[in-house]
């Protein structure tokens, strides 16, 4: 029956086809070159290290500062972003300071007036404070770096870079008994970021990590500020307290992280995402304390914010930040 045989035959390779396809799968699927696919996998449960750096708050007698930092150098006039970041920080914080500080500031600037009458202004002259980086041709990103591990350093409390939301209140953290706290990166905890620090005045894991940048190349930037903490953890972890990915950096900075919390949704999606932070009393996730914009990657996105388009159209991003919004 060569017919039937014929479609045997046929039957067989097809399985085969499909088997080894599946077998296969695996492969294709990390055949992922940025590394993306890692960092956006992650199944929300903190270890056991992190769950007691949350909950590790012993009612010191020496609590971190509920101080928050904020650093806006060589630029003049403050953005949309920077406002909301300095808004959420007052509203969710609740801080006795938000320190700003800065170079030079656009007093007349409209985000920079709405937001003036809280702000404690600190001045900064970078030829003083950083002249040899300055020679070394170091960029501003980079002496900021080193600014926010100084500013920690030498008086304590949270700090937030211009494109951090603060979620909800920090409390929880300030009694830590370690004196730093950061948090893990990406769902395969990659790296430590430094978009939010916690600390006390004279940590000595900051004064291991402002060393490494002794040696510092420009182009080991990412490095010095987010892997290199990371393996210094682990060197010295009676040092340092590090949370779950999910309370200061979900969503990633993954295109798919940025297009979830950027593209439109319907009213009914907006209805139930607000449902659900506000069950998380702020937070899209109960753990979450800030929520990181990302601004380099998200640029395309950010650009296009207005007060009015936080308003009015529904993303994620909208309405999540809509409340710190006078
Ligand atoms: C600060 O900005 C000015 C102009 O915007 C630029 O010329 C200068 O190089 C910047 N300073 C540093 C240290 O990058
Ligand atoms: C900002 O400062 C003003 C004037 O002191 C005060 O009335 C207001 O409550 C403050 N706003 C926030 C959000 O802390």
């Amino acid at each position: 029956m060569p017919r039937k045989c014929a479609f045997a035959n046929a039957a067989i390779l097809l399985f085969l086809l499909v088997t080894t396809f599946y077998l296969l799968l695996p492969f294709l699927s990390s055949f992922d070159f940025s590394g993306e696919r890692q960092v956006e996998s992650f199944d929300f449960k903190a270890t056991t290290v992190e769950e007691a750096c949350l909950r590790s708050n012993v009612h010191s007698i020496d609590p971190i500062p509920r101080v928050v930092h904020v650093i806006w150098l060589n630029n003049t006039d403050l953005n949309f972003m920077s406002y909301l970041t300095i808004r959420s920080a007052l509203i969710a914080i609740q801080p006795d300071r938000v320190n700003l500080h800065y170079t030079d500031i656009n007093e007349q600037n409209e985000w920079f007036m709405r937001v003036r009458d809280n702000l404690t202004l600190v001045p900064h002259d970078l030829e003083t404070e950083y002249g040899q980086q300055i020679r070394d041709k170091w960029q501003i990103p980079h002496i900021a770096d080193l600014l926010r591990l100084d500013v920690i350093a030498k008086e304590g409390g949270i700090y937030l870079d211009m494109d951090v939301i603060a979620l909800q209140s920090f409390d929880s953290l300030l009694g830590c008994e370690k004196d730093l706290m950061l948090g893990n990166e990406g769902g395969d905890r990659h790296g430590l970021c430094n978009a939010v620090i916690v600390g006390r005045r004279g940590s000595s894991f900051i004064k291991h990590w402002r060393e490494s940048y002794d040696n510092f190349a420009t182009n080991e930037w990412n490095y010095h500020s987010v892997i290199l903490p990371k393996e210094m953890s682990s060197l010295y972890h009676e040092e340092i307290c590090t949370v779950s990915p999910s309370v200061f950096y979900w969503p990633t900075w993954t295109k798919k992280h940025i297009r979830y919390m950027h593209k439109p949704i319907t009213q009914s999606e907006a209805q139930e995402f607000q449902d659900t932070v506000v069950a998380n009393g702020g937070g899209m996730y109960p753990d979450q304390l800030a929520y990181h914009a990302w601004s380099q990657v998200a640029s395309t996105y950010l650009k296009d914010l207005s007060l009015k388009k936080v308003v009015s159209h529904n993303t994620r991003f909208n309405v999540l930040v809509r409340r710190f919004i006078d």
